[in-house]
């Protein structure tokens, strides 16, 4: 699958060239000029550009030179009507990969996009298969014991195909995990292929992971390959896998067995696929299957090499690290060590996902190169992990008498306050209104 941006100033011919492509399974954006092709080249990777040469105000050679200045990598090539041999001289010097004269047909372009794919792919491979010797390109972090021994398992089962079954909370990093032993296996230059069976229909389901034959039912009106085919000698990530359905939990057994899909209406055609699976659920599957709601077979198929990654409360010596690392991708000047212990008390439901987001929203309020104070994750402090539901106060043998406990609190504010109202009131959490009310029930005068 390639990444594609067509550029023409004509929306129905770069409608038409989209539909083509998207159709073989590439993904495809499109640009009505020059300026809005650069600035979606700034933002994405594109493997192709696929430029119009004739356009008004930034012409094909002119976004040409800016490509390649941008991303020297993409691949440009030149659409034009007016084939003279001038131009694609030109075209070529400025580093073009080929041109088309229009009109031409789909399959040519088609092929030159397959052509372009597999050379990038080697390119690739060659780039990750250095890359991958050292650290990778995928940054997990983590210096506590529970997260060296997640890594040490990564490091051994990454280039073994064995399927994985990666547990923990909602985001304790099981796609960063997935994504890291697929960029250390041999299967790095292939595609990586996330499937969230969440969010998939049941009725759709197999038609996303197998694909159809055109008319196999109503609305396929196209062929489609199934995200299996499409991870053809890489990895698919099957995410939420707690999710599927019995049905689909017998089609997916079977493709693990027989290392071999069917696509719909394709009759009896099977085909052979060489992928490797990656799955992850934030359910404890073990017990899903003893109450009867997971398949245990697929359970058993599944579970080869478990990872478990631990919430971020049971590491919260990772916390320092990570914040730091999230506070620095933000522009933040760094956390005061106050601020990193109320992170570090703290429960995160959310895990390091819900870490991740504190910390920008307290980067954006604290401002470019600030540090991060205790001020800025103040909503934290409310909740500390220690005394969750637990009571904060003993009551003596004698118990309480709180309306002498409300009226020495209310004379120690005012003590406090110098006799300033407003500043009792906000040392006593109440209104103003409501301390003048609680003073005169206690005949205080100040
Ligand atoms: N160890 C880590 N180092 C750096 N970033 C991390 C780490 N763990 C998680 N993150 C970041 O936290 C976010 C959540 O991670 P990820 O999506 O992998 O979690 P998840 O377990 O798949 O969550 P969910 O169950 O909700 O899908 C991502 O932005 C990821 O980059
Ligand atoms: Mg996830």
């Amino acid at each position: 699958m390639s990444r594609i941006l067509v550029v023409d100033d004509e929306a129905r011919m770069a409608g038409l060239i989209r539909m083509e492509l998207e159709e073989h399974a590439h993904s495809v954006s499109t640009a009505g000029d020059g300026a809005m092709a650069l600035e979606l080249v700034g933002r994405n990777d594109f493997d192709l550009v696929l430029t119009d040469l004739r356009m008004p105000g930034m012409d094909g050679l002119t976004l040409l030179k800016a490509v390649k200045e941008q991303s020297p990598e993409t691949a440009v090539v030149l659409m034009t009507a007016y084939a003279s041999a001038q131009t694609a001289v030109s075209a070529m010097k400025e580093g073009a990969y080929d041109y088309l004269i229009k009109p031409f047909e789909m399959d040519e372009l088609l092929i030159m996009v397959e052509r372009i794919d597999s050379q990038q792919r080697l390119l690739l491979e060659n780039t990750q298969l250095r890359e991958n010797l050292g650290a990778g390109e995928v940054s997990i972090l983590g210096e506590s014991e529970a997260m060296r021994e997640v890594f040490e398992l990564v490091g051994k089962v990454a280039d073994q195909d064995a399927t994985v079954l990666i547990e923990g909370e909602s985001g304790t990093g099981k796609e960063l995990i997935a994504r890291s032993i697929h960029a250390a296996s041999h299967r790095a230059g292939s595609p990586f292929v996330v499937v969230n069976c969440a969010a998939i229909p049941d009725t759709l389901i197999e038609s996303e992971l197998f694909g159809h034959e055109k008319g196999a039912f109503t609305g396929a009106d196209r062929k489609k390959l199934g995200r299996f085919e499409l991870a053809d000698g890489g990895t698919v990530f099957l995410d939420e896998i707690s999710e599927l359905s019995g049905q689909a939990q017998v089609k997916l057994l079977r493709v693990l067995q027989e290392r071999t899909v069917e696509r719909l209406g394709g009759g009896v055609e099977t085909i052979r696929i060489d992928v490797r699976v990656l799955a992850a659920t934030n359910r404890n599957l073990q017990e899903q299957v003893s109450r009867g709601g997971f398949r245990e077979d697929f359970f058993y198929r599944l579970n080869v090499f478990p990872i478990h990654l631990p919430p971020l409360r049971e590491r919260a010596g990772d916390i320092p690290l990570l914040a730091g690392h999230f506070a620095s991708s933000n522009g933040a000047g760094g956390i005061a060590p106050d601020a990193v212990k109320i992170l570090q008390q703290y429960r995160w439901p959310g895990n390091v996902r819900e870490l991740e987001n504190v910390i920008e929203r307290a980067a954006i309020l604290a401002g470019p190169g600030e540090e991060i104070t205790t001020r800025f994750i103040s909503h934290l402090e409310a909740i500390p992990e220690s005394d969750e539901g637990a009571p904060r106060v003993t009551i003596p043998e004698g118990g309480v008498d709180m309306e002498d406990l409300e009226k020495q609190h209310i004379l120690e504010a005012l003590r406090k306050s110098e006799g300033n109202k407003s500043e009792a009131a906000r040392l006593l959490h109440m209104s103003r209104r409501r301390l003048y009310s609680r003073m005169q029930h206690h005949d205080i005068e100040y």
